[in-house]
């Protein structure tokens, strides 16, 4: 049986100073998620634990490495879906949780809920005993730096560039958001996806990344989908649901993912996506100058790149 397993870690305008650490952190991810699989762990134990991983890596906009809001606060989106039940849950607007893709895998198992936001998703995660942190745990670098400021009062640092028109260009502030999708041994399918948003937002806005069909989908009948970029293009022309459901109607997973982003274009977003099917085929597009990504092959070796041709 077919193995796969595929990671992003953002589509924007990555800076060069940010390449080399991006690409070694979705290797590190990559094997972590390949030893999981190999054991025989299910799809979603793979995606999860490949996310956290991703979370912790500072080089991403998700978990640790997240930017500020407008108001100088980090508020987090996540979700993760089972393929096998279309089980899924979500996080939205989430503060100071260290592993938000665990929050959102804690509500799919522990709640009647798919999706919980802002305060009483923190609710949910004391409630829960899920780790929690500083919002200056979740912060490095210039964020860091830029968070102490603005709580010292120089508030004149939060720019208020968050526009419908901000996302233009490909060169607005970092889209670094994390995401896995993976096939077990068994035919399991699972998407799971992470963010800290887009810099500057204004608090409470929510991208794709938790949305369902928006930034995460998974079905064992056809295949399990990943999106990343500019959130509010992807949740319109809801892209992961979008890609799925054009391999259920026979198209290759790389088709099925350049037929999505054609579909993004419609509405001048800017993204890319990453997909598997259930015979484990794989798909990556993305219509941004670099993409963070990785994938293992038909041999279980690890592939990672950010230029050029999607795969
Ligand atoms: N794609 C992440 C976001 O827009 O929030």
């Amino acid at each position: 049986m077919p193995q796969a397993l595929l990671v992003h870690g953002g589509a924007w305008n990555i800076p060069d100073e940010l390449v080399e650490s991006s690409l070694s952190g979705l290797r590190h991810a990559l094997e972590i998620g390949r030893s999981r699989l190999d054991e025989g762990a299910d799809a979603l134990d793979v995606v999860e634990t490949v996310v956290r991983a991703l979370e912790e890596d500072p080089n991403f906009d998700a978990g640790r490495g997240s930017r500020l809001n407008r108001a100088g606060e980090v508020e987090m989106d996540a979700s993760i879906m089972r393929g096998s039940d279309l089980q899924a849950g979500a996080v939205a607007a989430v503060e100071r949780v260290r592993h938000p893709v665990s929050l959102a895998r804690l509500v799919m198992e522990r709640s009647p809920h798919v999706l919980l936001v802002g305060q009483g998703a923190g609710r949910f995660a004391d409630e829960q005993g899920v780790e929690r942190c500083r919002t200056e745990d979740l912060l490095v670098g210039a964020e860091l730096e830029r968070y102490r400021r603005v709580r010292a009062g120089e508030t004149v640092l939060i720019r208020e560039e968050f526009s419908p028109e901000g996302h233009g260009e490909e060169a607005q502030g970092p889209l670094g958001t994390v995401g896995a999708v993976a096939l077990d041994a068994r035919g399991r399918l699972a998407a799971a996806t992470s963010t800290g948003g887009s810099q500057d937002k204004f608090p409470g806005r929510v991208g794709d990344s938790p949305v369902l069909g928006a930034g995460t989908w998974a079905d064992d009948t056809s295949g399990a989908a990943s999106a990343t970029g500019w959130g509010e293009g992807i949740l319109r022309v809801l892209l992961t649901h979008t890609v799925v459901d054009c391999i259920e109607r026979g198209s290759a997973p790389e088709d099925a993912a350049r037929e999505g982003l054609a579909r993004l274009e419609r509405v001048g977003g800017k993204g890319g996506v990453i997909v598997a099917d259930r015979h484990g085929r794989r798909g990556i597009a993305f219509n941004t100058p670099r993409m963070a990504r990785g994938w293992l092959d038909d041999e279980g070796e690890i592939h990672v790149a950010i230029e050029g041709e999607p795969r």
